[in-house]
């Protein structure tokens, strides 16, 4: 995910500027840079890759005196990793860093193209820039123009700018994304997009509200809130300790993680849904022709995710899907035919297994698309197209934000085919998209639910093993949901589908068998049920989760009524992540490390 520094101060702005962007790495990034502007003059530089890359670029760099500076660590979404694309981004004399989306850029950018400005780059963010000096010619002040600008932005974002005509002042605003301000002495300012940065540089910070914008100069903290009153600066006092700022207070990366799951889609939607339609602009419309048939292939937790989203091309696509498990695939000697497009989904884009069948699907001529939560990773590198996930980066070993964005992008490419097939009609287009538009709150935590689960976690600590049940995507899900207890608990747990635990499972049952129920209102609720009886008379301690009370059940947990499976599904997937995770922390396990296992995984 990108990152955002500024300074403004006498001390040595470009050491604060490259200090702040490392302690931004952990976010994850594939380009970084910075302008300082001093005596009226840019110094700018950029490096794609590592931050050591642009340390040696500005190495002779050395700006001492006032000055201000702005840095990004860029996390490709618009265009590839190339310094053309790497922030700050010019104007004729101004530049702009930027995290977020900007949803409407391409209409600014065609507007701004046909007035004759040229862009450089492929990003969303250049059009911050070309608009601000547009209206800084038709406006009677700089700040006047920065706030006719951030008034035309549509979606998410952070800025800062900077620019000579007022070459003493930052300029911010934050909508949807994080932006803190700092300071230590009167006269000196800082700029982050998280605590990290600032942690040993400033006392006091003040938190950014969504619609906040304003300036800050050696004398001013300036801030107008969403209605353009002016804000009382509200300062806090700024924890010590960098590792909990990076966990952002969680105890877990895998925690915080869970609880970001709720914006990162915010990020994996933007700008690929309007009200009719999904659009993406990495694809090329031809890539479906031709195409009758899709293979998804992948490992672990990708796996689960292209499992769930078979159902969804199936249903609303209508077009075949069969899905492989990539290490079984590479020696089963497939049938490869020209009518298939070959998917790959992976988080990494690294995994060893399923970047080898990619190859396999590329030497065979077929199609080729991948799912893929790191751009310039081998798989992107090599598929013939990609859709990036855009969860940021994920440093849980255990999967879970990756693998909600992965089913998201899967339902998002299942309406954009049911489209091109015709074989769901607008109007039913229109209401997934407005269903897609409810998963972030969906994925909210609500009020009491993680205390409940950690409650009830202390009786799920011993038995003879769990089984994660459910129907319909819900299967994927309590596989899943199974694959997340193992990896982190150590205890013994598979998924199933309910409707098979009586074809062989069901003979475990006994008080010591806990089985974790899916019981959606929307998806087989009566069948479902049934299976679960069948368990709950036989013994098995069951922890029900549903919308609906379940007696049978010893253990229930309350799901919203929400108005469709798919929304269901979202909801029970952030109990289960919470539950698996509470019952390895009572088991006294590093969730964010397990025994055994890597993030990566780069050998056969
Ligand atoms: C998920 O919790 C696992 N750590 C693992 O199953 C993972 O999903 C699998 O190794 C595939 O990784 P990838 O998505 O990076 O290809």
């Amino acid at each position: 995910m990108c990152g955002i520094v500024g300074y403004l101060g006498s001390k040595k702005t470009k050491d604060i500027l490259l200090d702040g962007l490392s302690e931004l790495e952990y976010r994850g990034y594939d380009s970084a840079g910075i302008a300082v502007l001093q005596n009226n003059n840019f110094s700018v530089f950029k490096a794609v890759g590592k931050l050591v890359n642009l340390q040696e670029k500005a190495a002779t760099f050395d700006p001492s005196g006032f000055a201000i500076g702005i840095g990004h660590t860029r996390w490709a979404t618009h265009g590839k990793p190339t310094e053309l694309n790497a922030h700050p981004h010019l104007g004729e004399s101004s530049y702009v860093v930027h995290n977020g989306i900007i949803e409407n850029y391409a209409a600014l950018k065609r507007n701004l193209q046909e007035d004759g400005i040229k862009f450089l780059s492929q990003t969303d963010t250049e059009v911050i820039v070309h608009l601000f000096e547009k209206e800084l010619k038709s406006s009677g002040s700089v700040f006047n123009a920065f706030t006719k600008t951030i008034s035309q932005l549509h979606g998410a974002f952070a800025i800062l700018l900077v620019t000579k005509s007022e070459s003493d002042t930052i300029f911010f605003a934050k909508q949807g994304s994080p932006m803190i301000v700092g300071r230590d002495t009167e006269d000196e300012k800082y700029f982050a997009s998280s605590d990290t940065p600032l942690i040993g540089k400033c006392s006091e910070v003040i938190y950014l509200d969504d619609g906040d914008y304003g300036y800050v100069t050696p004398s001013e903290i300036s801030i107008f809130d969403k209605n353009a009153h002016k804000k009382a600066p509200h300062f806090s006092k700024l924890s010590t300790n960098k590792l909990s700022a990076q966990k952002n207070g969680f105890r877990f990366f895998m925690e915080k993680e869970i609880y970001e799951q709720s914006e990162v889609i915010i990020d994996t939607l933007m700008g690929r849904i309007s009200d009719n339609e999904i659009n993406f602009e990495e694809l090329d419309s031809n890539l479906f022709e031709g195409i009758n048939e899709i293979k998804l292939c992948a490992c672990g937790t990708s796996y689960h995710s292209a499992l769930a989203s078979s159902y969804l091309f199936e249903r609303y696509a209508k077009i075949r899907v069969s899905v492989e498990i990539a290490s079984e695939f590479r020696y089963k000697e497939p049938l490869l035919c020209k009518d298939t497009l070959f998917v790959a989904i992976s988080q990494s884009g690294e995994t060893a297994d399923t970047l080898e069948t990619l190859k396999m699907a590329k030497e065979a001529g077929l199609k080729t698309l991948v799912l893929c939560n790191v751009d310039n990773s081998s798989m992107v590198r090599l598929a013939d197209a990609s859709i990036l996930t855009r969860a940021g980066i994920e440093k849980g070993v255990a999967s879970t934000k990756a693998f909600a964005t992965q089913v998201v992008v899967f339902w998002m490419l299942t309406l954009y085919i049911a489209k091109i097939k015709n074989s769901l009609t607008p109007n039913e287009i229109e209401k997934q998209i407005s269903l897609l538009r409810e998963i972030p709150s969906v994925l909210q935590i609500k009020d009491g639910l993680h205390e409940k689960i950690t409650r009830l976690s202390k009786r799920y600590l011993h038995g003879h093993g769990f089984f994660f049940i459910g129907r319909d995507v819900f299967y994927p899900l309590a596989l899943e949901g199974a694959l997340k207890l193992k990896e982190i608990s150590y205890l013994h747990a598979e998924g199933y589908p309910s409707g098979e635990m009586k074809h062989g499972p069901i003979a475990l049952a006994d008080p010591e068998l806990f089985t974790i129920a899916l019981l959606p209102q929307h998806m087989l609720y009566e069948k479902s049920k049934s299976n679960v009886e069948e368990l709950s008379a036989r013994d098995s301690t069951i922890c029900a989760i549903s919308p609906i009370e379940f007696d049978k059940a010893d253990d229930y947990i309350k799901i919203s009524n929400v108005r469709d499976y798919m929304l269901e599904f979202f909801e029970m997937m952030v109990i289960v992540q919470l539950l698996s995770m509470e019952i390895a922390i009572r088991l006294g396990n590093d969730v964010d490390m397990p025994r055994n296992l890597a993030k990566s995984v780069t050998v056969e």
